[in-house]
C-alpha cells in the first residue's frame, strides 16, 4: 500500500514537472509574442525605437527548470537567509531593472527605480493583488471545517475585500488610552523580569526572546483584552505552547516560500511543522474565541476590545473572524518585535542620537513617570528614531505586488500578470534618494528637511492593502523603548546582524548588558 502511494506521488510528480516545462515553454513564446507585439505597436503609435521587450530585461543567468535559483545553492554567491542582500547585489551588477527566474523559470521584476516603484504602487486598485503564501493558502484550502478562507494576509479579489472591509476597520475604534494602559503595564512587567533575570550578570544572551514575548503578550492583550502571561516565572502552558507556535511558523514559512517545493508533492518536513503550527495556533485561538463568548469569564477589563466588536457582528462567518484574528497576532509579533530591536540597537550604537533620546525622555517622562497618550506626543525625537529605523532597518525589505495592466519600467515592456517586487529598502540606501543615505540621521525626519517620495519610505506598505496593524505597532514598539530606555543603559555586545527569514530578523541569540539607570546616578 505504502509502495503504491509512493509510486503514485512519484508519477504525479513527474506528470507535473512535465506539465511545468510545457507551460514554461508556452509562457515563453507567449511573452516573446506578445512583448513583441506590444513593442510593435508602441513603436507605430509613438514612432519610437521602443520598448525594448520583457525578455531583454537584464538579471542573472536562468537555467532550465531551476531559473536563477542555483545563485542561492552552494556553491552559489547568494543565500537565502540574506536574501535582502541579494537583492541589493542584483541592484549593483544589473541596474535599475532585474529580472530574475524562479522555479520552473517564473520571471519576477525587481524594481529599485523610484519612479517605477511610485508607478506601481500609485496604480489605483480595488483588489491589489500581493502573492500568498501558497503552502499555508494549500493547508487552509484542505480544511473547510475550520477556514472558510485563506485569510487577509493571503486572500485576494473579493474573498479578501470581504475580509478587510468588515474586520479590520474596528482596528481604528480600538481606545487609545486603553492600548496604552496596556502597554505600558506589559513593559513593566518584562522590565521586572529583565531585572531580576540580569541579577548576576547584568546580561541577557537572547534579548529577542524577550522582545518577541512582549509582542505576543501585548498584541492578544490589546486584541483580545486577554492576558496570556508569558513574561511570568512560570508560563502557562497554553502561553508556551503558542510561543512556541508563532515562533516557528515565521522560519517554517520561509522554508515553504524560498525552498523546493516538495511539500506540494509529499509531506515535507517544513511543511509538517507549518502544519503544526497553524494547529496550535487555531486551537488556542478557537478556545479564546468559544470562552469569549461565554460573559460569565470574561477576564478582560476592556468592554470594547477587538474580539468583543467582531464577535458582535452577524453577517460574517465565525470561521472568517477565527482566521482573521489569528492572522492579525500572527503578523504582529516578530515584525513588532524586530523592529524594536532594531530602533533599539539603531539608538544604542550612534552616541549622539542616544544623548539627544535620553535627554528627550529625562525631560517628558523621567525615571518612575508614566507613559500616557499626552507624553507620548511630545516625543518627537524618538518617533523620529523609529522613522529613520524603519527606513535603515526595515523588516519587510521590499513590497511586492502583481500587475494588473502592463507597464513600462526603464523603457521594457512588462505585462500584466508580472509578478513585481519593489525594493523599496534598497531604493532609501541610494544618497540619490537620502542624502548620506546608508546613516542613520533622525533629523532629517524632523523640521521637514527630507523631501524624497514619499514611496520609499514605507515600511507597513501603501494603498488599500497597506499594514493594517501600523498604529498598534508604532504604540508598542516606542512604549517599550521609552520604558526601556527610561530604566537601563543598554550595551549590545555584538553587532546586531539582519538575517532573511522571511522578513528581515536581527540574527540571535542579541546578547544586551542592562545597567539600571536609577543606580547609575548615585
Ligand atoms: C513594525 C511592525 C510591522 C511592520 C513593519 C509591518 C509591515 C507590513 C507590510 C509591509 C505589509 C504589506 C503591506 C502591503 O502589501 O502594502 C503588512 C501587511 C499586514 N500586516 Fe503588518 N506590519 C507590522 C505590524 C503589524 C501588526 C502589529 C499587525 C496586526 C495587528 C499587522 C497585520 C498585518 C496584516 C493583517 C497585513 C495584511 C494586510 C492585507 O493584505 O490586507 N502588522 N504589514
Amino acid at each position: 500500500m505504502v509502495f503504491v502511494r509512493a509510486l503514485t506521488r512519484i508519477v504525479l510528480y513527474v506528470v507535473h514537472v512535465a506539465i511545468k516545462c510545457l507551460s514554461a515553454v508556452v509562457f515563453y513564446r507567449q511573452n516573446k509574442v506578445s512583448s513583441a507585439a506590444a513593442a510593435d505597436v508602441f513603436h507605430n503609435q509613438l514612432n519610437y525605437n521602443g520598448p525594448k521587450s520583457f525578455s531583454e530585461i537584464p538579471g542573472p543567468r536562468a537555467i532550465p527548470f531551476f531559473g536563477s535559483q542555483w545563485l542561492y545553492i552552494w556553491p552559489g554567491p547568494y543565500s537565502l537567509e540574506k536574501l535582502h542582500i541579494a537583492n541589493q547585489d542584483k541592484f549593483t551588477k544589473y541596474g535599475l531593472i532585474v529580472r530574475e527566474n524562479h522555479l520552473w523559470n517564473f520571471p519576477i521584476i525587481h524594481l529599485y527605480d523610484k519612479s517605477d516603484i511610485e508607478a506601481v504602487l500609485r496604480q489605483p486598485s480595488k483588489h491589489p493583488i500581493r502573492p500568498e503564501l501558497e503552502a499555508q493558502s494549500a493547508y487552509r484550502r484542505s480544511r473547510p471545517d475550520r477556514y472558510n478562507s485563506v485569510g487577509i494576509v493571503n486572500a485576494q479579489g473579493s474573498e479578501w475585500h470581504h475580509l478587510r472591509s468588515k474586520l479590520v476597520p474596528q482596528l481604528s475604534r480600538l481606545s487609545p488610552l486603553d492600548a496604552i494602559r496596556e502597554l505600558c503595564s506589559i513593559s513593566d512587567e518584562l522590565i521586572r523580569k529583565i531585572k531580576k533575570d540580569c541579577q548576576s550578570s547584568q546580561a541577557l544572551d537572547n534579548f529577542e526572546k524577550y522582545v518577541y514575548r512582549y509582542g505576543l503578550e501585548a498584541t492578544v492583550a490589546v486584541l483580545l483584552d486577554q492576558r496570556l502571561g508569558t513574561l511570568k516565572e512560570c508560563i502557562p502552558p497554553v502561553a508556551a505552547r503558542l510561543m512556541e507556535a508563532t515562533d516557528k511558523l515565521f522560519e517554517v514559512s520561509h522554508d515553504t516560500m524560498y525552498g523546493l517545493p516538495w511539500w506540494k508533492y509529499i509531506p515535507s518536513k517544513p511543511y509538517q511543522e507549518l502544519i503544526n503550527c497553524e494547529n496550535t495556533i487555531y486551537e488556542v485561538f478557537a478556545d479564546f474565541v468559544s470562552k469569549a463568548k461565554q460573559p460569565d469569564i470574561k477576564t478582560g477589563m476592556n468592554e470594547n476590545s477587538y474580539l468583543d466588536q467582531i464577535l458582535a457582528m452577524d453577517d460574517v462567518d465565525d470561521r472568517d473572524k477565527l482566521v482573521t484574528l489569528i492572522d492579525l497576532v500572527a503578523a504582529g509579533i516578530e515584525t513588532t518585535g524586530n523592529a524594536a530591536i532594531f530602533l533599539l540597537y539603531n539608538i544604542i550604537s550612534n552616541p549622539s542620537v542616544r544623548k539627544s533620546v535620553y535627554e528627550e525622555l529625562d525631560e517628558i517622562v523621567p525615571l518612575g513617570s508614566e507613559i500616557t497618550l499626552e507624553t507620548m506626543q511630545h516625543l518627537p525625537y524618538l518617533r523620529a528614531c523609529l522613522t529613520e529605523s524603519l527606513r535603515l532597518s526595515p523588516v519587510a525589505p521590499n513590497i511586492a505586488r502583481i500587475l494588473e495592466k502592463p507597464f513600462i519600467f526603464q523603457d521594457y515592456y512588462v505585462p500584466a500578470g508580472t509578478l513585481v517586487v519593489c525594493e523599496t529598502w534598497v531604493a532609501c540606501l541610494q544618497d540619490s534618494n537620502f542624502d548620506n543615505a546608508k546613516k542613520f540621521i533622525p533629523e532629517r525626519w524632523l523640521y521637514g528637511e527630507t523631501k524624497s517620495s514619499p514611496f520609499l519610505a514605507i515600511p507597513f506598505g501603501v494603498g488599500r492593502r497597506m499594514c493594517p496593524g501600523k498604529r498598534l505597532a508604532e504604540q508598542e514598539i516606542m512604549i517599550l523603548t521609552a520604558k526601556l530606555l527610561q530604566n537601563f543603559e543598554m550595551v549590545f555586545t555584538e553587532p546586531v546582524e539582519q538575517v532573511y527569514k522571511f522578513l528581515i530578523s536581527p540574527k540571535g541569540p542579541v546578547k544586551v548588558i542592562f545597567k539600571e539607570r536609577s543606580s547609575l546616578n548615585t
